[in-house]
């Protein structure tokens, strides 16, 4: 029932320039599949990318976005911003954004809460650092982001929530979880879902992984019966590579 979901995070590359190319290289590779695939871009290549992309299925979307309607917060951008520019996701929480931009579960919770009230869904990263793995803090970790992220949020809006779970130690380093440790994560959110929802609610629910994900371990780690997709940070930088994934 859920469409195998698959989303490239850029980070902070690419100029517009570079955009346009990748856009460019990328709908001559894309040929339309049963996977579902987006590209979430730095602020400045949305508009881009929207336009590039029309028609073709190929969603876009951004990194982080502020809680509030609009008002004093310089440097920040608002949901009807981004709805605006016809934007379809949104990254929310990435490990990035809480280690060097004071990201919190509360935060978390409030940029959620204002996607739902409108079109944008998004995509919320959890996971926990390898410290916390070490310690055999791992679930305790995941299952607290979601109890506090998720907090005053009901079913109908959960049915659109897209979660990646993203091991710290995993990403951008090369070390990917194996697929066991990443399938055994996502079945373990997927129960907490069921746990503060129900099962119906939970099992609409698209669940990632991400973490070095290459075109060397798309396939088995797609192939993992609970993990539903992938959010690919590095590997998504080249069309030919992100293609491949996508492809798996
Ligand atoms: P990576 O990044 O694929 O480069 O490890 C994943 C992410 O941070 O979303």
């Amino acid at each position: 029932m859920r469409v195998p979901f698959i989303a490239g995070n850029w980070k902070m590359f690419k100029t517009q320039a570079e955009a346009a190319a990748f856009a460019e290289e990328f709908k001559t590779l894309y040929k339309g599949t049963d996977v579902q695939t987006a590209v979430c871009a730095p602020f400045t290549d949305l508009k881009l990318l929207v336009d590039a992309f029309r028609g073709t299925g190929i969603m876009v979307g951004a990194q982080n976005v502020h809680f509030a309607e609009n008002g004093a917060y310089t440097g920040e951008i608002s949901v009807s911003m981004l709805e605006e520019i016809g934007v379809d996701f949104c990254i929310v929480g990435h490990s990035e954004r809480r280690q060097y931009f004071g990201e919190t579960d509360e935060t978390v919770n409030l940029k959620l809460k204002k996607l739902f009230e409108g079109s944008i869904r998004p995509i919320l990263c959890v996971g926990e650092s390898l410290e916390e793995r070490d310690a055999g803090q791992a679930s305790a970790i995941v299952s607290r982001q979601l109890a506090s992220g998720l907090d005053g949020i009901g079913a109908d809006d959960i049915r659109r929530l897209v979660i990646a779970y993203e091991p710290v130690w995993a990403i951008g380093t090369g070390r990917t979880a194996t697929p066991e440790q990443a399938e055994e994560m996502c079945a373990f959110i997927r129960n907490t879902l069921i746990e503060m929802y129900d099962e119906d609610t939970a099992d609409e629910v698209i669940i990632q992984y991400g973490g070095s994900v290459k075109p060397a371990n798309a396939t088995e780690i797609m192939n993992m019966d609970e993990i539903d997709g992938a959010l690919v940070g590095g590997a998504s930088l080249k069309a030919a590579d992100f293609m491949e994934i996508i492809d798996f």
